[in-house]
């Protein structure tokens, strides 16, 4: 079976920053943190509302890894300039939707087929490879590889939502499979995320097709668990008398 890439998210290390009008926690720190941990790639989603990252943000990351950065992006003429001036190693074309609270459902690729294959070809051109975060179905998956994508990004929320349930979690689960075969058969390369976690993540990572899965929410949410502790000890013996 082939390497399982981590790519890290850490869209939420900048939310937490922008709380407050300060660089704490550092983004670069702690994307340098992940990458010395072992994470093999870092993901930001650069929204059109710069709710959590910011441009400069990008460009620093850029800077600074070693990994490579996947750069989420929506289909959106301001946002393809950035890409192609930032130059990351990756992109992943998501739809984007301003009163959602995370990206929500996969892209529409049947629909905008055209308008993503124009955006493939420029981001190729400057040597990003493109993948597509999309929903695990057959239509979309071949309107994936007929865009020149080379990749796509399977959306796994439907299948984190019904974990919990017996009937919908083996149904998602085998949408998420048969998904995945196809795009291998049909010569792209296969990602998977959204609503991972360490009880759910196991499944997924046993499709031999996907050779990477992003995940944010979940690392961030633990870091927490197993920070905080540490975190109060710091302060009680900053603040000793
Ligand atoms: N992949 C894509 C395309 C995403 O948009 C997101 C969320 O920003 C993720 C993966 C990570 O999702 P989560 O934070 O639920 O792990």
């Amino acid at each position: 079976m082939q390497y399982l890439n981590l790519g890290i998210n850490i869209d939420h290390v900048a939310t937490l920053r922008n709380a407050r009008d300060e660089n704490d926690p550092s983004l670069i720190e702690l994307a340098l943190v992940a990458e010395n941990a072992g994470a093999d790639l870092i993901t930001v989603h650069l929204r059109e509302d710069r709710r959590h990252i910011r441009d400069a943000d990008v460009f620093e990351l850029k800077r600074n890894l070693k990994v490579p950065l996947n750069f989420e992006m929506a289909l959106s003429d301001e946002i393809l300039r950035i890409a192609l001036e930032l130059k990351p190693a990756t992109a992943c074309i998501v739809p984007e939707r301003r009163e959602e609270i995370t990206t929500e459902g996969g892209l529409d690729v049947v629909k905008f087929e055209s308008r993503i294959g124009e955006f493939v070809d420029k981001l190729h051109a400057a040597g990003i490879d493109v993948f597509l975060f999309v929903e695990p179905d057959e239509a979309s998956v071949r309107a994936s590889a007929r865009t020149g994508a080379r990749g796509i990004e399977i959306h796994t929320g439907a299948y984190a939502h019904g974990f919990r349930e017996p009937r919908r979690r083996a149904h998602e689960l085998k949408r998420i499979r048969d998904a995945a075969k196809l795009a291998h058969s049909l010569l792209i390369e296969v990602h998977a995320g959204h609503g991972l976690n360490y009880p759910n993540v196991r499944e997924i990572a046993e499709i031999p097709e996907i050779n990477e899965l992003n995940i944010g929410h979940a690392v961030i949410a633990r870091s927490l668990m197993t920070g905080l502790a540490q975190a109060i000890r710091d302060m009680r013996a900053a603040m000793r008398r």
